[in-house]
């Protein structure tokens, strides 16, 4: 938690995970007991490559501070070249929010398998880290989102 004048902060960090390697490695982190931030948030889906750009961006809208996306290793994907399609869009998406003043750390793309529990935790750590050095995320913030 990071303290910014009188308010602490406390990130809001989505977390895109795949249900075959990436959420079955968060799962095994938390059967091992290893810690990772309480304030990231998983949303699982079927392959990263079901992640829609928009739905990072909408992400963002929300309120999010950060984004990030898991998914199988290279070659691994249970759907054969769905991570690829998921780098080639990320990869795309990350650019044009860079050029958009989103700044580079707030989104990330990891590999994680269903055996990297102790990864899947360390990568979420080290994400969640950044996203505090770098504070609340304003720019793609919708304020109609917002619960007053
Ligand atoms: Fe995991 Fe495709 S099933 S990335």
């Amino acid at each position: 938690m990071q303290i910014t004048g009188e308010q602490t902060f406390t990130p809001l960090i989505t977390a895109f995970c795949c249900n075959w390697c990436s959420y079955a490695g968060a799962d095994l982190a938390g059967t091992s007991r290893l810690a990772y931030p309480a304030e990231v948030r998983i949303i699982k889906v079927p392959c990263s490559c079901r992640i829609n750009p928009l739905f990072v961006l909408r992400a963002f809208q929300k309120g999010a501070d950060g984004v990030i996306i898991c998914g199988c290793h290279p070659g691994d994907c249970h759907y054969i070249m769905g991570n690829y399609y998921a780098r080639r869009r990320m990869t795309l998406l990350f650019s044009l929010l860079d050029f958009m003043g989103i700044e580079r750390g707030r989104t990330h793309l990891e590999w994680v398998s269903a055996a990297e529990g102790a990864k899947f935790a360390a990568t979420m750590s080290g994400f969640a880290e950044n996203i505090h050095k770098l504070g609340k995320n304003r720019r793609l913030e919708d304020l109609r989102c917002k619960s007053s």
